[in-house]
């Protein structure tokens, strides 16, 4: 089965490909390395012993993406492909607004055009709104608090409506809550562009002394340690979840399944951990809480156990040893002679 991955080679889109290869997918990869390295295609290559088919391109640009599956016999795809960071989202809504969901549309026709009809589509937990109960499970009151979220929870709608008017098509929703780690290989893991805004690529960056100290935003929320509780899953993890994904849309249908472990961890957890298990101090400091943040955030994987038989199986250890790992084999990032061999 030819599977066409939009986004590919980005963090989660790369270990994607990498576990959807392992288990037997012909893929073709597409990613315009807007924010990606075209080094990741010869990492995912070297993981997996394979060629990998990929296009550099805009899923802006339509005739791009009929080029790609005019060549290939596509009978699926997962659609990563997109812009993601939310403080720039609120500084640039309309580029956000226009780039997810033009690309997303684009994609749809094309799809439509060429007949195919099973789509798995990257989401956040991000669409859930503020007050709901933890556990988040999948039906929570929607409501995102940024433009980045709002484009997610409008693509999610819009594929639900599109569902409604061809009920023969097939839509899986994976809600994501926080990746981390990166491949035990060291071959690929997260490189945020500049300054990194999410923890762990942040702890990674001062542990190697690029970075004086982490900044632990908010020591006065109501959790075990006053520090904010999310749910860290596994990159590979979150990876395998698309496999079952796929499989799902061999029926036709529109589902909608978390993918977390269901697990908080406070950042002092995480801090902890890294250091415990790699033996690498983070110097941090207290600051008052970042705008926007919420106190706790954790999954319900309930549904997506029940119905993909999906579980996350990797622990908060391996997390924090495999993204050290990365940062160690790849100290900038993926520039090819900065890799260093490893064992892993
Ligand atoms: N944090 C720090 N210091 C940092 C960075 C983060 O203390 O330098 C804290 C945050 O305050 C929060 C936790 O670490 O308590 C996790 O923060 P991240 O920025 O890593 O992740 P978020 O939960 O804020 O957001 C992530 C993704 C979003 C996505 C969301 C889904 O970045 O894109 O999860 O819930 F929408």
């Amino acid at each position: 089965m030819t599977v066409l991955i939009t986004g590919g080679a980005g963090y989660i889109g790369s270990h994607t490909c990498v576990e959807l290869i392992k288990a037997g997918y012909d893929i073709v990869l597409i990613d315009s390395f807007a924010n990606s390295s075209p080094d990741v295609i010869e990492r995912i290559s070297m993981i997996t012993g394979k060629t990998v088919t990929f296009y550099k391109g805009d899923l802006l640009d339509s005739a791009f993406l009929d080029k790609v599956f005019s060549r290939h016999s596509i009978e699926a795809v997962v659609h990563f492909a997109g812009l993601k960071a939310v403080g720039e989202s609120v500084e640039k809504p309309t580029s956000y607004y226009y780039t997810n969901l033009v690309s997303t549309l684009h994609l749809l026709q094309v799809m439509g055009k060429y007949d195919v009809q099973r789509l798995v589509f990257s989401s956040s937990a991000t669409v859930y709104g503020d007050g709901n109960k933890m556990p988040l499970k999948e039906n929570a009151r929607l409501q995102a608090a940024n433009p980045y979220g709002r484009t997610k929870l409008m693509i999610e709608e819009m594929l639900d409506d599109h569902y409604r008017a061809h009920p023969n098509w097939r839509f899986v929703i994976l809600r994501y809550f926080n990746p981390i780690g990166a491949h035990p290989s060291g071959l690929i893991g997260e490189e945020p562009a500049g300054r990194p805004n999410n923890l762990m690529p942040y702890v990674t960056q001062v542990a190697a002394g690029r970075l004086p100290e982490l900044n632990v935003f908010g020591a006065d929320y109501p959790t075990h340690d006053g520090t904010g509780v999310r749910d860290y899953i596994h990159v590979v993890d979150l990876a395998r979840g698309h496999i079952q994904a796929l499989k799902k849309t061999a029926s036709t249908g529109f589902h909608t399944y978390n993918l977390g472990t269901g697990r908080g961890y406070s950042v002092l957890d995480v801090v902890r951990t890294f250091e415990k298990v790699n033996g690498q101090p983070v110097p941090y400091q207290m600051q008052s809480r970042r705008a926007g943040d919420t106190a706790v955030c954790y999954a319900d994987a309930a549904k997506a156990k029940a119905e993909l038989g999906w579980e996350a199986v990797k622990t908060l250890e391996d997390m924090c040893r495999d993204a050290w790992h990365w940062q160690v084999c790849n100290p900038n990032g993926y520039r090819k002679k900065q890799y260093v061999q490893s064992n892993g």
